[in-house]
């Protein structure tokens, strides 16, 4: 038998494992494959010579070649296997949960400042007798300006630019987001008879936006109706309740004439605290003045008999003043450090 009919599969099948082990992942593997079974592969180039030997030795040869193509695909399936299962221990691993690692916990959370003031204001009016009321966030031009005394194009209007809503009321009538509290006085009262006070708080909105204005903000407005309510009355509820609300008595307060629609007379309402940050600054704190009595016609009350006064404050400012917070924008952002401070 000729020398090259001496078959060497067992150095083959050597020379497949080792080129298996050495295949780090699937790909490579795919690859190492081709040079031991492939069409141009190591077996395949043997199998030619087959023909040339005769056929004892063919019957021979071609057995041997079977087993090892055999092993060496069996080889093929083990390595796969093997790398296999290494990729998927390594996914695991990746991927795995240390159950042994405390928790992040869950904050207890805090109120936010805003709406801390806003509980705080509520608590203040409700200990000297004031009714809490809500109101609506998407208001009726009637009830927004029109019963308010502001007529349709009149220019105080435009003082407080809003955000129409495509769609009318049921009764056909323009909506839009409120721009101030005051529709609550009209709402009301024309449900509850005076004598009568109450408080309402919540969100408001202006085309506006810096420092100190947002295009969303809350406010406070406070109505008193009775017989006999005047600027007196206004004073000293006003007045106590800015003491309540800084803890301080020290303040100053100021009622500077002013214009609305819908008061009459009207002011804006300043303070001035004694010490601290703001000490000797006039600060604007809220609109204020005596109902106007077309206001009081809408509200279906007689002016003849009653009066009262009504204001409004933004509930930002107050907490801004109270805390020394600066920039009205840093409550609307969510930033965990800054909301932290009033836990
Ligand atoms: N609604 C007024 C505003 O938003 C404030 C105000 C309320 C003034 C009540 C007078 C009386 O500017």
């Amino acid at each position: 038998m000729p020398k090259s009919a001496q078959m060497d599969f067992e150095h083959i099948v050597a020379n497949a494992r080792d080129a298996f082990a050495q295949a780090e992942d699937i790909v490579s593997l795919e690859n190492v494959k081709a040079r031991f079974l492939g069409k141009s592969g190591q077996l395949s180039t043997l199998l030619k010579t087959l023909s040339a030997l005769d056929v004892a030795a063919r019957k021979r040869e071609g057995a041997r070649m079977n087993a090892a193509k055999q092993q060496i695909e069996e080889l093929l399936r083990a390595r796969r296997e093997e790398l296999k299962h290494a990729l998927m221990q390594r996914r695991l691993a990746a991927e795995a949960i240390d159950i042994t690692l405390p928790g992040r916990g869950i904050g207890p959370g805090t109120l936010h400042p805003v709406m801390n003031s806003w509980e705080r204001v509520e608590n203040i009016f409700r200990s000297i007798g004031f009714d809490v009321t809500d109101g609506l966030e998407i208001e009726t031009e009637w009830y927004n300006f029109t019963a308010l005394n502001s007529p349709e194009n009149h220019p105080a209007r435009s003082m407080q630019d809003t955000f129409y809503i495509d769609a009318c009321s049921e009764q056909g009538e323009r909506l839009l987001l409120r721009t101030h509290t005051s529709p609550m006085q009209i709402r009301y009262v024309r449900t509850h008879r005076p004598p009568l006070r109450v408080i309402t708080a919540g969100r408001t909105y202006r085309v506006d936006s810096d420092a100190t204005h947002a295009p969303m903000f809350h406010q406070v407005e406070g109505l008193w109706i009775d017989e006999r309510i005047s600027f007196a009355e206004l004073k000293g509820v006003y007045i106590h309740f800015l003491h309540q609300f800084f803890e301080c008595n020290d303040i100053q307060v100021r009622f500077r004439p002013s214009y609305f629609p819908f008061t009459e007379p009207s002011a804006e309402i300043d303070m001035k605290f004694e010490r601290g940050r703001y000490a000797g600054r006039w600060l604007e704190v809220s609109g204020a003045g005596q109902v106007h009595p077309n206001v009081l016609c809408n509200m279906g009350l007689d002016p003849e008999r009653y009066m009262g006064f009504a204001f409004g404050s933004g509930l930002e400012r107050l907490t801004m003043l109270r805390y020394g917070v600066e920039d009205l924008r840093l409550f609307f952002e969510g930033d965990i450090r800054f909301l932290q401070q009033f836990a």
